[in-house]
């Protein structure tokens, strides 16, 4: 970065046009190009294309200073060609995956004017009814962290600005609903809502999105404590701070500000650098210097933040972007249907699948069989519609349209009427197999997309009895932008894959895994049971009186054993449906042989953790180990388990293979009871695992600052 270029150009600046570089504008048909031409615009949103060029145009060759414009768009899962919700994404827990979908969005939004995106939402997030659920990375922070850092190197080491949002707890909100109030005690923010913000901006992340929630009290956009102390001053986070639509004045509605005034102070006094669409600003900024409640230095700050991310973009050189040539077509829908492929979860097989390709005839079933629109998800703006191929696609190229019967089964995926049940019925007596696409609809997830029931909607699971009352095998694929109670599902359909909102290449991919391929997803958040067991999430505490292995609600309500007082429900089972980190293959794989290195580890020191793990089955297959660790006592309570480390290993029939994790003890450090962030030494469980649940257990102990272990005659 040039910092003298940016100093001398702050320097040359008017008041007006340096108020101008913190406002970020949406077109409507007034006086834009007027206002750009006079310094008054710092970026757009929601300007694409030729509109995009010529805006850009106006700022770079006819305003004074010849300053670009940041063009501010939601690319959140892919542009043109659209990838797997962000959820998904997580779900293949592949880093190089997700970087290289991040990097073809950025090309494809760059050539298209974009240069700046409002992704990624690293968001944790424990409770699906929150409709965001489908932007982030589920509940996990260490995923969220990772994964949000490979969207950032993905975007901007293609000249196009990641923003980070929404600073910071959105993702527990309460009741799972937009716009409203988060309780997350301190050290829980710390914990597990922060790390994914601050790796991020480790990484170098340019930008961060202020939210509409607010905690204790405080609108995210007005938080001084959060913004200025943590963000800006704590991390030395020097990139710019943009606010949420609307939220520097919507603050005035959650009753923080009087008047839109107000509002603009506490929001640019809090470190909010640029307000998203309201123009508080604008209108007040100069009454508020003038009479000296905002001050010079801090609107400077500003400024210099906003050109600063314009330079390092570098803009001033070449305004317009990198203009990369785009990817050859083959190119991107290679990486789209390879990240569907690693995002879709097998939650059952029953030994259908994978699927016979000589199959005599296929019913293919379901409201979500065909629905191109539906199966890109939430947030998809700029998807070139004519790319996407659905799972009837799909399969239809593989087998050739005579071997496949397609019935709708519902016209929608709300729809009540059982109406065209008996063609459905017709089509699957008439196959060998049934391939059932159910789940939800693209508006059923995403902002101000919240649900307080999250089973499948409509008649669907209806469709699905009638299918399996045929006693023809049926294979229930789940496209949905959140984790739903599925018990039901699981329960009626010989094989479950939950393929999220799988984007544009989802058909393909659907039928690449329908017909051979291993599934290698697994869940990035757990699977619940019931509405009435969230927020629910693996690394909880483990309270005075965790509920007994076997501890089951009956319907009844009563307890399983009635004298046992537990943290459990008297109706219902207080496990998921499925753990975290959980998804089958076509294989199977035995883990075996755990060992340490040592029993005992020095402060600073690391420790090696070896299992051997064999491919058991037939058949090849991709495994994703999983290391966590649980610390036994602390200072304060910790999580009963926390995923440290990951590794897939790829393993064929019969074939095994040594995974060997290295911990290091800094990956066991927390907030304490004295409130800083440090390592406890002490007694530690750690599990080499296939999931949250189960796994190979052994124990080591992390010894204080200066001790080494004792050597074989002490003991
Ligand atoms: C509101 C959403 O909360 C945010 O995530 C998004 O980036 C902005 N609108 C811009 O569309």
């Amino acid at each position: 970065m040039n910092l003298r270029f940016v100093d001398d150009l702050l320097a040359q600046m008017t008041l007006a046009e340096k108020l101008g570089q913190l406002c970020q504008v949406q077109p409507d048909g007034s006086d834009l190009e007027e206002r750009i031409r006079a310094g008054g615009v710092g970026s757009l949103i929601n300007v694409v294309g030729n509109d995009a060029y010529r805006y850009q145009s106006v700022a770079v060759e006819q305003s004074r200073l010849k300053i670009p414009l940041l063009i501010g768009r939601d690319v959140i899962h892919g542009f043109h060609t659209v990838f797997p919700i962000p959820l998904a994404q997580a779900a293949s827990f592949d880093l190089q995956g997700v970087r290289a979908a991040a990097e073809l969005a950025a090309d494809e939004a760059g050539a298209a004017g974009v240069n700046w995106t409002f992704s990624p939402m690293v968001d944790v997030s424990r409770d699906p009814r929150w409709g965001r659920i489908a932007e982030g990375f589920g509940e996990d922070t260490l995923l969220s962290a990772q994964l949000g850092c490979a969207m950032v190197e993905g975007y901007q080491s293609r000249g196009v600005a990641a923003c980070v949002k929404h600073f910071v707890g959105y993702g527990a909100a309460e009741g799972g609903r937009d716009y409203t109030q988060v309780a997350i005690p301190p050290r829980q923010l710390r914990d597990v809502y922060l790390p994914p913000f601050e790796a991020a901006v480790k990484a170098g992340a340019m930008t961060v999105m202020s939210g509409f929630h607010e905690l204790d009290g405080i609108p995210a956009s007005g938080h001084a404590e959060l913004l200025r102390g943590v963000l800006k001053d704590e991390w030395g986070f020097d990139g710019l701070v943009v606010s949420d639509w609307n939220s520097v004045v919507e603050m005035a509605v959650h009753g923080f500000a009087a008047t839109a005034s107000d509002c603009a102070r506490k929001a640019v006094d809090a470190g909010v650098d640029m307000e998203m669409a309201s123009s508080s600003y604008m209108d007040h900024l100069p009454g508020l210097i003038e009479r000296g409640e905002v001050s010079m230095a801090r609107i400077d700050d500003a400024v210099w933040r906003v050109l600063s991310v314009k330079d390092k973009l570098g803009l001033f050189d070449a305004p317009y972007g990198p203009q990369r040539q785009p990817e050859p077509r083959a190119r991107t829908d290679y990486l789209a249907r390879q990240l569907a492929r690693r995002s879709c979860v097998l939650l059952k097989n029953d030994a259908v699948l994978p699927l016979d390709e000589n199959l005599k005839r296929v019913a293919v079933v379901g409201p979500l069989a065909d629905a191109a629109a539906d199966q890109l998800g939430c947030w998809v703006f700029d998807a070139d519609h004519a790319r996407t191929r659905t799972v009837l696609a799909g399969i239809r190229e593989r087998l050739g349209d005579p071997r496949v019967v397609f019935a709708r089964g519902l016209e929608h995926c709300r729809s009540d009427s059982d109406h065209d049940f008996p063609d459905a019925i017709a089509a699957a007596r008439s196959a060998d197999a049934v391939v059932l696409c159910i789940g939800e609809d693209a508006g059923l997830s995403g902002e101000a997309h919240s649900r307080a029931f999250i089973g499948l909607p409509g008649a669907q699971q209806r469709l699905l009895d009638a299918l399996a009352a045929t006693g023809v095998p049926v294979v229930a694929v789940v496209m949905a932008g959140r984790p739903l109670t599925l018990a039901a599902v699981v329960e009626r359909a010989n094989a479950v894959l939950l393929a999220w909102h799988p984007g544009s290449m989802g058909g393909p991919a659907i039928a690449d895994l329908l017909f051979g391929e291993s599934p290698s997803g697994r869940l990035p958040v757990s699977l619940p049971r019931s509405v009435g067991q969230l927020p629910l999430y693996y690394n909880h505490k483990n309270t005075g009186r965790p509920p007994p292995a076997d501890a089951r609600g009956t319907p009844s309500g009563t307890p399983l054993d009635p004298s046992g007082f537990f943290a459990g429900y008297m109706d219902e089972d207080h496990r998921p449906l499925f753990p975290f980190g959980y998804g089958l293959s076509y294989t199977r794989f035995e883990y075996s042989d755990l060992r340490l290195s040592a029993s005992t580890v020095a402060l600073g020191g690391d420790l090696q953790a070896t299992a051997t793990i064999r491919n058991a089955g037939s058949r090849s297959g991709t495994e994703l180990v999983q290391l966590y660790v649980r610390d036994l006592v602390g200072s304060v309570t910790r999580p009963v388990k926390e995923l440290k480390q990951y590794r897939h290993v790829v393993l064929e029939a019969g074939e095994s293979c040594d995974v060997v994790f290295r911990l290091h003890t800094d990956e066991l450090a927390f907030h304490g009871a004295d409130g800083r962030r440090g390592v406890e030494p002490g007694e530690f469980r750690l599990w080499i695992a296939p999931s949250a649940e189960g796994g190979l257990e052994a124990g080591f102990d992390v010894l204080p600052d200066g001790k080494t272990a004792p050597d074989a005659n002490e003991r």
